[in-house]
């Protein structure tokens, strides 16, 4: 017993000293374990740092190989050339993209480029313009492609940047610093699609001619686009106007459970949606609800509810791309753009007698939980809710931020143009008798969020 006990205390000498003598040669510092640290704050803060730097890339900047569509199949590229650059029809200035709603990324643009638009020495008349801001990766949610001497511009891809970014005007009008998650309300998605060339893969999807799918990209109008009709093939609602949608925010997504406004899923499950249903990025999503060929002939039939592209440029990018998109906080309006003191009045009226607050639970302005209501319930009809997988429900829409989204107007489709139309919907539809007063201190809230 002695003996072993001495030798062990002999054994644990040795191995101390071995270890300070190697510690003390390498400066004291302890040796890097064999596996990655995992777990401990300071991996915690790299990794999530890293999430975000990487999905900020992929929101802004990544098309997911989508140029094989819009350039490769639409020639969309050729449209922004126009005829004098080898392409097709006038050709897209800059003047022309903004009045379409495109945003110039200011930060992107070298000093000379800014002193030349400011002098006037670069003309924002030319297509040739477009064409080198594209080069900067100026242009807010479209890459071009080009050849190897980077001299032409061979083919054009598609980012969330596009339509869930704009700026803020700093330089000018549609010129500015970025401020991603704002829904872009000035950007007029189905005109810009039908100066493609060509649109035969949305006429074979849609078994329609060229001039019918032209009809229809024209009908959505400025901050509006329709994510499923190429699912479902509906166009038009049954009052005969278009089925496009209000583009969304994508900002203050934390916390909320389903996302769309008729709650097709998860964050990721849309981005996934859209990055291969929508932009036609090389991927894979996956989604048997789709293959129902009363609800979804055109998914069937282009078969999107199990997509399979190699190499997939998707799957890997949605980690990051959701954390990042998980960042990005609601704005706050600016000072003086409502009365405080109405605001507060507001409060107690949206927590109290409106009853507001029951299903925008402040502060998510959603419920916790499955925030999903019938039409009836909040007194509209059922075509957009009966879109979705499960057919029936609109989800609760988190209203942090609405000063961000008043143009185009409120609720999926724009149909209540301003605040005080939504109020007077729900006064009218839950039998509130709000005084005219409490509905106006209600619309002050409604702006301070
Ligand atoms: C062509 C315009 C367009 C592009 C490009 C686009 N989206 Fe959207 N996005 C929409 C529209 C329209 C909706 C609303 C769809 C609906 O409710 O049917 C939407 C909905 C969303 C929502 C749901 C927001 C909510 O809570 O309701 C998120 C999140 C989102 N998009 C993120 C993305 C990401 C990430 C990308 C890139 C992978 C992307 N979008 C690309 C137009 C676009
Ligand atoms: C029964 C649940 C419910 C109640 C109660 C309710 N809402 Fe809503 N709210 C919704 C749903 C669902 C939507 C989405 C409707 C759509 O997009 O078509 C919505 C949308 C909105 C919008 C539009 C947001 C946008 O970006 O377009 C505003 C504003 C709003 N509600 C304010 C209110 C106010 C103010 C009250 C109280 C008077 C109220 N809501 C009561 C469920 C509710």
């Amino acid at each position: 017993m002695k003996r072993h006990r001495s030798i062990l205390i002999l054994l644990l000498a040795t191995l101390g000293s071995v270890f300070l003598i190697t510690h003390l040669q390498a400066g004291a510092a302890p040796a890097p374990p064999a596996a990655p640290a995992s777990g401990t704050d300071d991996s915690i803060d790299r990794g999530a740092r890293a999430l975000l730097v990487e999905g900020r890339r992929v929101f802004r900047y990544d098309t997911f190989g989508s140029e094989a569509f819009w350039g490769g199949k639409l020639r969309l590229h050729e449209a922004v050339l126009g005829q004098g650059l080898g392409g097709v029809g006038q050709g897209v200035s800059p003047k022309t993209a903004l009045s379409l709603g495109l945003k110039v990324d200011a930060a992107a643009l070298p000093k000379a480029v800014v002193d030349g638009i400011k002098s006037g020495a670069i003309s924002l008349d030319k297509p040739e313009t477009t064409v080198e801001l594209l080069k900067l990766n100026a242009v807010l949610g479209l890459t071009g492609t080009f050849d190897a001497g980077k001299k032409t511009l061979t083919g054009l891809g598609i980012q969330c940047a596009l339509c869930h970014s704009t700026v803020d005007d700093s330089f000018a009008p549609g010129i500015g610093r970025r401020r991603d998650g704002w829904p872009n309300r000035d950007l007029d998605v189905g005109a810009i699609v039908a100066t493609a060339p060509s649109l035969k893969p949305f006429e074979e999807l849609l078994g329609v001619d060229d001039a019918a799918v032209r009809s229809v990209l024209k009908s959505w109008g400025p901050g509006k686009y329709d994510a499923e009709l190429d699912q479902d093939g509906k166009a038009k609602r049954p009052d005969g106007k278009s089925a496009a949608t209000l583009l969304p925010a994508a900002f203050g997504l934390a916390g909320v459970n389903l996302h769309t406004y008729n709650g097709w899923g998860s964050v990721t499950y849309w981005n996934a949606y859209v990055a291969v249903t929508q932009m036609h990025g090389q991927g894979t999503f996956f989604d048997p609800r789709l293959n129902d060929k009363d609800q979804y002939p055109v998914a069937v039939k282009a078969g999107f509810h199990n997509v399979r592209n190699t190499p997939d440029q998707v799957t890997s990018k949605l980690a990051a791309l959701h954390y990042y998109q998980l960042s990005i906080p609601a704005p706050k309006p600016p000072a003086g753009s409502f009365s405080a003191a109405a605001a507060s009045r507001g409060k107690g009226v949206f927590e109290g007698k409106a009853r507001c607050a029951s299903c925008h639970v402040p502060p998510l302005f959603v419920e916790p939980g499955w925030p999903m209501h019938t039409g009836a319930e909040i007194g509209i009809d059922d075509f957009q809710a009966s879109r979705s997988p499960d057919k029936r429900f609109y989800r609760t829409t988190p209203l942090a931020g609405l000063f961000t989204r008043t143009k185009g107007g409120f609720y999926h489709d724009g149909r209540f143009a301003d605040l005080q139309a939504v109020v007077a919907h729900y006064d009218g539809h839950m039998k509130l008798q709000l005084s005219e007063s409490e509905k106006a201190d209600l619309v002050e809230y409604l702006k301070s969020l």
